[in-house]
């Protein structure tokens, strides 16, 4: 099944949760919304809310809930790039200029933070507590990702454990939860919950690993993202990780202090590109997303056949196939 056909099968839904998401992002305060709708306007994957209204779907879920419970998956994705666009000094967001480029730092800060109390407030409204208890966690534990890959932010020997301790706290968490919580608005058995939150989890790995891959491969015009960023950032990720690991000492050497160096002139992106691909660390990154990935499907055999269950197989699929 072809992504496309699966995000058409949701078109009603996702067309209520864009109606939920302008909803709420009104404010007297003028600047919110337009921060916010200039961010969610531009588009992006509705790759969580997609999530959970499938998982929901899977568990037999079909109540008005999944709408406000997929705003708040939305709106938190959404406080984070907005916090992180802060954070990374990004110029261009979802192929447009980003919000902190138009109103400055403080403003995408605060319009992060108000996304992030407005999905507390929806939350409450919803009155799961089991919802709630999770979501918590999961806000709490990606504002640690994001403090402790500032703190290693141009430390040129992170290791790919590290690596993977960012990736899970800064993105598999949300893509874990809103897996999760589709199935917790269905009232499924806790094997249940914890098989899609397993699910979610390997899936959100692999989406950062891919996203990580992209952010040296990718076509801007695809991506919507300047390329090369990461490195520019100071920002260590598995295919650099593992290269460098494969490099011998002398070589490791040259390639590590030139990172150090950041400032990035294009020449040397590109050399550094080339030392990636020389050791392999494109495909070793990929290899890692497609073994999260099938790991992933696996743990869906628990699942008896469905319509559902062969989405979530297409979706696990795109994750590593997709270039935007
Ligand atoms: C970007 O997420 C941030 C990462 C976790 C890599 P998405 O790739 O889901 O961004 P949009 O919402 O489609 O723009
Ligand atoms: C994703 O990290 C962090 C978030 C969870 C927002 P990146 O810094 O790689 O995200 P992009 O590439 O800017 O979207
Ligand atoms: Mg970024
Ligand atoms: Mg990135």
């Amino acid at each position: 099944m072809q992504i496309q056909k699966v995000f058409s099968a949701y078109k009603k839904d996702l067309q209520e949760v864009e109606r939920n998401l302008n909803k709420h992002i009104t404010s007297d305060v003028k600047l919110i919304p337009d921060v916010s709708r200039h961010l969610i306007d531009s588009g992006g994957k509705r790759f969580r809310p997609l999530l959970l209204l499938i998982c929901g779907a899977l568990c037999g879920y079909k109540g008005k809930n999944r709408f406000p419970m997929a705003t708040v998956m939305e709106f938190i994705h959404t406080a984070t790039l907005l916090h992180d666009d802060v954070v990374d000094q990004a110029v261009m967001r979802r192929g447009k200029i980003s919000a902190n480029n138009i109103w400055g730092n403080a403003a995408s800060v605060l319009v992060g933070d108000f996304l992030y109390s407005k999905s507390f407030t929806l939350m409450t409204e919803i009155g799961n507590l089991a919802i709630m208890k999770m979501m918590s966690d999961v806000t709490n534990i990606m504002s640690e990702g994001e403090v402790f890959q500032l703190m290693k932010c141009g430390d040129v020997n992170l290791t790919e454990e590290e690596y993977l301790t960012i990736i899970h706290k800064k993105t598999a968490v949300l893509i874990s939860a809103a897996c999760a919580s589709g199935a917790i608005l269905a009232g499924a058995s806790e094997d249940k919950v914890t098989t899609l939150a397993h699910f979610g989890h390997n899936l959100g790995m692999a989406f950062q690993m891919t996203d990580d891959t992209l952010d040296y491969m990718a076509k801007e015009k695809d991506f919507g993202k300047a390329i090369g960023k990461d490195l520019e950032e100071g920002k260590m990720t598995l295919p650099l990780i593992y290269a460098l690991r494969k490099a011998k000492p002398a070589e490791r050497k040259i390639i590590k202090e030139k990172v150090a160096r950041r400032k990035l002139s294009q020449k040397s992106l590109k050399e550094i590109l080339i030392f990636i691909q020389k050791h392999g660390g494109i495909d070793y990154a990929m290899q890692c997303a497609g073994k999260y990935i099938s790991d992933a499907k696996l743990m869906l055999s628990v699942f008896p056949e469905s319509i559902q269950k062969n989405q979530l197989f297409a979706v696990a699929d795109y994750i590593i196939y997709r270039q935007t």
